[in-house]
């Protein structure tokens, strides 16, 4: 089957590869010569780079070159049992090519977005056959990221989402279903791990170093908070947490913060200027953690019981199962476990207790816990019926 990519740049490109490696040929469409050249060139010197590490043979290498081809034609798509877009985070822009696509294309062809925080249903919305539109989320870098979330919208026929699911599996990829929702599962979920990491430091609890060490050494996070919002970039991961924000009416629990937005204005947008919340240049020393346990593991438990949070309250409001739901966080942003086998681990009374005590130190909705943990907790304690989560 042929598949179809709109947009070259760092998702598209990384798309065409995992694509292109599954045996399918790939067109690659742009606007932008220089795109589509970029990409060709990053693809060779990954293949390159594939078969001087024995991972790849040189045919194969080859192969999966010559099975990217670009283009900026539209009619390049009309064989294509599948495109998908990634263009620029704009709805308006992507409508326009979703039309453009569908003149072309023939009327089985599943058309996906790859989309982080646009709904599917507006965007399905533009298709004259909106059935055949799905979204499907990949993580960056593509092709080193196990995770797609696929997101049926509101129109999606169950046929599309079927036929979606089971290519995408054949490229060997973890899929997850979600509902059409702000953030999808990942992006939702993580909100606490850089937001409630900012809250501590803003209050004096810690600093940056010894909150990252935390995470990281008593945590199992592969990455602190600091250093991943550095490595992503703080225009990125700022953008991503004010568009949850907006996207749930302004919900408080997904409030920026003014620490993340003033490095943005700074340009301290991480290691890709230099410079972030830590120093990047040549010869600067990264700060030493106050290595202090108590202190460590106090922060992490207020960190991880309001990833618990957003977890429990994802799964009580069918975002997706529970299976999935721990998939897409081990998966997708490479946490060392499920949240909700976490919850089971450390006793749901536990972290219920602890969200009570934050929100009655606070009394900011910030901290409210999700209903499904006090069911839960009052059905382990006092065999209350049992919550529909529980089977
Ligand atoms: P990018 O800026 O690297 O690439 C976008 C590409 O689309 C550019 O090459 C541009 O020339 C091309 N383009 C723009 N308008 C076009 C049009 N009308 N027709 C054809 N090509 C057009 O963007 P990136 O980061 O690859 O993001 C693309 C999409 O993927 C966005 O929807 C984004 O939300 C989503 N996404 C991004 C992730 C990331 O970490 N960067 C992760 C997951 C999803």
């Amino acid at each position: 089957m042929e598949i179809g990519i709109i947009g070259a740049g760092t998702m598209g490109s990384g798309i065409a590869q995992v694509v292109a490696q599954a045996g399918h040929t790939v067109w690659l469409f742009d606007t932008q010569d220089a795109a589509l050249e970029k990409a060709q060139a990053k693809l060779k010197k990954i293949m390159a780079r594939l078969v001087e590490k024995g991972r790849l043979n040189q045919a194969d290498a080859d192969g999966v070159v010559a099975r990217v081809k670009t283009s900026t034609d539209y009619a390049s798509f009309k064989d294509c049992g599948m495109v998908i877009e990634a263009i620029v985070e704009n709805l308006d822009v992507k409508k326009k090519v979703f039309q453009s696509l569908e003149a072309v294309v023939s009327k089985d062809c599943i058309l996906a977005s790859n989309t982080s925080s646009l709904s599917i249903a507006s965007i399905a919305a533009s298709c004259e056959v909106a059935e055949r539109v799905i979204g499907i989320h990949f993580f960056n870098p593509a092709p080193l990221m196990p995770l797609v979330e696929i997101i049926p919208a509101v129109q999606t026929a169950d046929a599309t989402l079927k036929q979606a699911r089971d290519l995408i599996d054949a490229w060997k990829k973890v899929t997850v279903v979600a509902k059409d929702t702000p953030g999808f599962i990942v992006n939702r979920v993580a909100r606490p791990f850089y937001g409630e990491a900012i809250r501590i430091y803003e209050e004096g609890i810690a600093d940056m170093a010894t909150i990252d060490w935390a995470l990281k050494e008593l945590g199992g996070f592969r990455m602190g908070p600091f250093e991943l919002m550095d490595y992503i970039g703080n225009d990125v991961n700022y953008t991503v947490t004010e568009t949850v924000w907006t996207a749930f009416y302004y919900d408080s629990r997904y409030k920026p913060s003014f620490t993340q937005k003033r490095m943005m204005e700074a340009g301290y947008l991480g290691r890709k200027t230099g410079k972030g919340y830590y120093d990047y240049s040549e010869g600067a020393s990264l700060p030493e953690p106050d290595q202090n346990e108590v202190v460590g593991e106090a922060i992490l438990w207020r960190v991880l019981i309001m990833l618990i949070n957003e977890a429990a309250d994802a799964l009580h409001l069918g975002i997706a199962t529970k299976e999935d739901i721990d998939l897409a966080m081990t998966k997708g942003v490479n946490y060392p476990k499920g949240l909700l086998k976490w919850a089971d681990e450390k006793g749901i009374q536990n972290v219920l207790d602890g969200l009570d005590k934050l929100y009655m130190a606070y009394h900011e909705e910030r901290y409210r816990a999700s209903v499904l943990l006090r069911q839960m907790a009052a059905y382990q304690r006092d065999f209350y019926p049992a919550p529909k989560e529980v089977k």
